[in-house]
């Protein structure tokens, strides 16, 4: 077998959702009964500025929560990846966290960073290049919550695969959805490979709250920030004042679900369309899924994964699970 790697840069493979996919998902979640948005279109540019803003706050303690842990337990999850991996990463944002596992990685073949955010993608991407200039990069502009392909890598060969999904974006699932997308990664990353999940953990109420609605007002411009996007990219009326950020903890379904509630009685028009607004009425913007260890690796099962391992900080506030198709 051919060892030869072509390590650099790769031309980025654009399946970025198209304004019309936005138009359409925009009308239909505000025509039926329980307005919904669906949080993928969360992250525009300025979205994901303020998503990284959000993971500096202090309230917000999964993403140094994971990095503590990703950090501590390096070589553990390297052992479980294996030498010369290629590494898929769904939804990776700035690519901070890649890159504690990727020193720790015994000669990684390839990193396929797939993100919904073109222009994070990319920057983020040529930042890395810079920094591993052995490894292959291989950047994905794509949804991955609906099913897509892994680009062709000419001339790499490597060991392993593995999938790495962090910061508890599969919460962001209903659990029925975690499964079908654990179950279609299993199927886009082959027999044999590992899966490295982020999950954020259940824990006291008011610290989930905090962390969804922060004092500096940060997550609730990030909220907001998807009326701004409608207005902008599809010729809505919105009124950013008009609308107040809630972070509800549903017990029942245990997640924290972002809502923006509608302070009057108003008609919005987005394009052609008018939707109306009661006062107090809310549009479900986001869900965040918290599960126990248990929880979740009957979650992975369910799927046709085998948890392997799993690991947390001190305080059990995050944990970091590792999973083999099975
Ligand atoms: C990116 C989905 C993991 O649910 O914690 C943070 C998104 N929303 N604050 C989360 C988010 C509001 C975040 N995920």
């Amino acid at each position: 077998m051919s060892k030869s790697t072509e390590t650099g840069l790769a031309e980025l493979q654009d399946l970025e959702p198209s304004l019309e996919e936005f138009r359409a998902s925009v009308v239909e979640g505000l025509s039926g009964p329980e307005k919904t948005l669906p949080c993928k279109f969360l992250y525009d540019r300025h979205g994901s500025r303020l998503f990284d803003d959000i993971c500096n706050l202090p309230e917000y303690y999964p993403t140094r929560t994971e990095r503590q842990i990703l950090e501590r337990y390096a070589h553990d999850i390297a052992d479980i990846v294996g030498s010369k991996a290629r590494l898929v990463e769904f939804g990776s944002g700035a690519g901070i966290k890649i890159r504690l596992l990727l020193k720790a990685l015994d000669r990684p073949a390839a990193y396929l960073p797939v993100d919904i955010s073109r222009e994070h993608l990319v920057a983020a991407s040529a930042d890395l290049a810079k920094m591993f200039s052995d490894l292959c990069i291989a950047p994905v502009c794509a949804d991955y919550t609906a099913p897509f392909a892994l680009p062709e890598l000419s001339g790499v060969t490597w060991d392993a695969t593995a999938g790495f999904f962090p910061g508890s974006t599969i919460g962001n699932f209903t659990r029925a959805e975690a499964v079908g997308f654990l179950t279609g990664t299993r199927a886009l990353l082959g027999s044999g490979a590992v899966m490295i999940v982020g999950v954020d953990l259940v824990k006291d109420v008011d610290v989930l709250r905090a962390a969804y609605d922060d004092g500096a007002g940060v997550t609730a411009n990030f909220n907001l920030n998807l009326l701004r996007r409608i207005n902008r990219e599809l010729g809505g009326t919105f009124e950013l004042g008009r609308f107040h950020h809630e972070a509800r903890w549903n017990a029942k379904l245990e997640r924290i679900e972002m809502h923006l509630v509608s302070l009057c009685e108003q008609e919005v028009i987005v394009g052609t369309k008018r939707f109306g607004f009661s006062e107090g009425e809310a549009i479900h913007t986001e869900n965040s899924h918290k599960y126990s260890v248990e929880g979740f690796r009957a979650l992975a099962r369910d799927a046709g994964w085998e948890p392997l391992e799993v690991w947390m900080d001190e305080r059990k506030l995050f944990s970091v699970h590792a999973l083999r198709t099975s």
